[in-house]
């Protein structure tokens, strides 16, 4: 089966689970195009009226789009499910998170929700997390920031894309960590959250209450 179509699958395996009336907190990425897909077809067939905080602004494009409706998170209380994707989940449901380059904001809403689902296909299932750890960095000393991380050996690099250093929606870099296997994730997320200039590190543990996993034997929530 195609990986596009494992997506979906979550993705509409979590959009039943959406009540009308509800505030959700919407992720972003690929998996999560088809929740907001999903979402947006329950909202003009059955005239379900929910109110989305959006964790990227291609994700509220992609809400508005969908005609659905866009709130700023300052102008909401607590969201009652948010709905995101992941790179990498392991079984004790600490992930990675950040590829798309929305990691901040993603952490912001999932930290005020109630109730924060991961909608994922097979391939993220992983045995321990391994592969890159995103950072969002400020701009200011990026250079000195990277020169530091190389010398503890977990080998930075600067995201770029076609015009140069990527930027975030709070205009900031990323720096991504080339890191194999990693032994001990709660030491690392610490370790990488306290440097200066670091804002934010792509390790999402202990945060998400349920994963949907899609996978070629059907779904599996992982609990
Ligand atoms: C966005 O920055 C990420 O945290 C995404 O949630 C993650 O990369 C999953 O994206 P896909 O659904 O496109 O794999």
């Amino acid at each position: 089966m195609d990986i596009s179509q494992l997506k979906k699958e979550a993705a509409l395996k979590a959009c039943q689970m959406v009540e009308g009336g509800m505030t959700l907190g919407v992720g972003t990425g690929s998996t999560v195009a088809y929740f907001i897909e999903g979402l947006g077809k329950r909202s003009k067939e059955e005239g379900m009226e929910v109110r989305c905080v959006p964790t990227s602004i291609r994700c509220a494009q992609a809400l508005k789009k969908s005609g659905l409706e866009v709130c700023d998170i300052d102008r909401v209380g607590r969201i009652d499910l948010t709905v995101d994707g992941a790179d990498a989940v392991d079984p004790n449901l600490d992930g990675l998170k950040g590829l798309g380059g929305a990691l901040l904001w993603e952490k912001i809403v999932a930290e005020n929700s109630d109730r924060y689902v991961w909608i994922v296909d097979q391939s993220k299932l992983v045995d321990r997390l391994k592969g890159k750890v995103c950072l969002e960095v400020v701009k200011f000393g990026f250079e000195k920031l990277l020169e530091e991380l190389e010398e503890c050996g977990l080998n930075p690099s600067l995201r770029k894309g076609e015009n140069g250093p990527v930027l975030t929606d709070s205009s900031n870099y990323l720096i991504d960590l080339d890191l194999g296997e990693i032994e001990d994730p709660a030491f690392l997320a610490t370790d990488l959250k306290q440097r200066t200039g670091v804002i934010e590190q792509g390790m999402f543990l202990g945060m998400a209450d349920e994963v949907i996993a899609a996978t070629e034997g059907g779904i599996k929530i992982l609990k």
